[in-house]
């Protein structure tokens, strides 16, 4: 799975991912956290999700990253949010201003991205980001993801795994024994929600899943 498979998913509008609400796990379990405002968050793989307007609407700064442009474009035009483009690396870095004033995305490949980019980071959201991965790639998505955060950054990264006989990912079936075997090397962790069943599904509903398990981690950079 290239960049060209989601570059296509975009531009064809192939984007069953995205959601039209904000993520019913973030809004619940993040409070938790207690991070403080104006802390800023790392999204990684962060398509043009409305959780990056939650978490601004809640005190906070967005960092996210996102491979296509397009989904850059419309994160900031749907949401009515004006934007300055400048070039970062060998990325482009898309600035809110105004009332989007706190919000950037790196529009660009994430395993592009170097640490000073991300020097002002305390904390994390990952979902739907390591399970779009496929298997091949996830080590190398959590190595760049350890290497992206400061020491202590923390957050919430959500997980799923389903018995992959019956659907082709992403997203992609990652047991929890693999996650720990995973991100231990960088992270602890621990689950802040477990839940199963066939309500779970949601836009995985008719791609051949019975039922689905969620992991809710709190993830924190050792
Ligand atoms: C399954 S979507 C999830 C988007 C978002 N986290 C959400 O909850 O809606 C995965 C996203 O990762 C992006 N992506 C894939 N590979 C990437 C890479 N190497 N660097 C940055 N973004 C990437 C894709 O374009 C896609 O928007």
């Amino acid at each position: 799975m290239d960049s060209n498979f989601w570059l296509s998913r975009w531009q064809e509008n192939k984007i069953g991912f995205h959601q039209s609400k904000y993520n019913s796990r973030l809004t619940s379990l993040w409070p938790s956290l207690q991070l403080p405002q104006g802390a800023e968050v790392f999204v990684p793989l962060c398509g043009k999700s409305l959780d990056m307007i939650w978490l601004h609407e809640q005190g906070y700064n967005v960092l996210g990253a996102e491979l296509s442009e397009t989904a850059v474009v419309a994160f900031f035009n749907e949401n009515d949010l004006q934007y300055q483009v400048t070039t970062s690396g060998n990325l482009q870095l898309f600035t809110g201003t105004g009332k989007a004033a706190g919000i950037r995305i790196f529009a660009g490949d994430m395993f592009a991205m170097d640490e000073a980019q991300t020097a002002g980071v305390s904390a994390v959201y990952d979902r739907a980001s390591m399970v779009a991965m496929p298997p091949e790639m996830r080590q190398q998505y959590v190595d760049k993801l350890a290497a992206l955060l400061p020491v202590a950054a923390t957050g919430i990264l959500i997980s799923m795994n389903y018995d992959p006989s019956k659907m082709k990912g992403p997203p992609f079936s990652v047991p929890d024994e693999l996650v720990r075997e995973l991100l231990n090397p960088y992270f602890t962790l621990s689950v802040l929600e477990h839940s199963e069943g066939p309500e779970r599904l949601g836009n995985l509903q008719g791609r051949g899943l019975d039922t689905l398990e969620e992991h809710v981690y709190r993830i924190t950079k050792i």
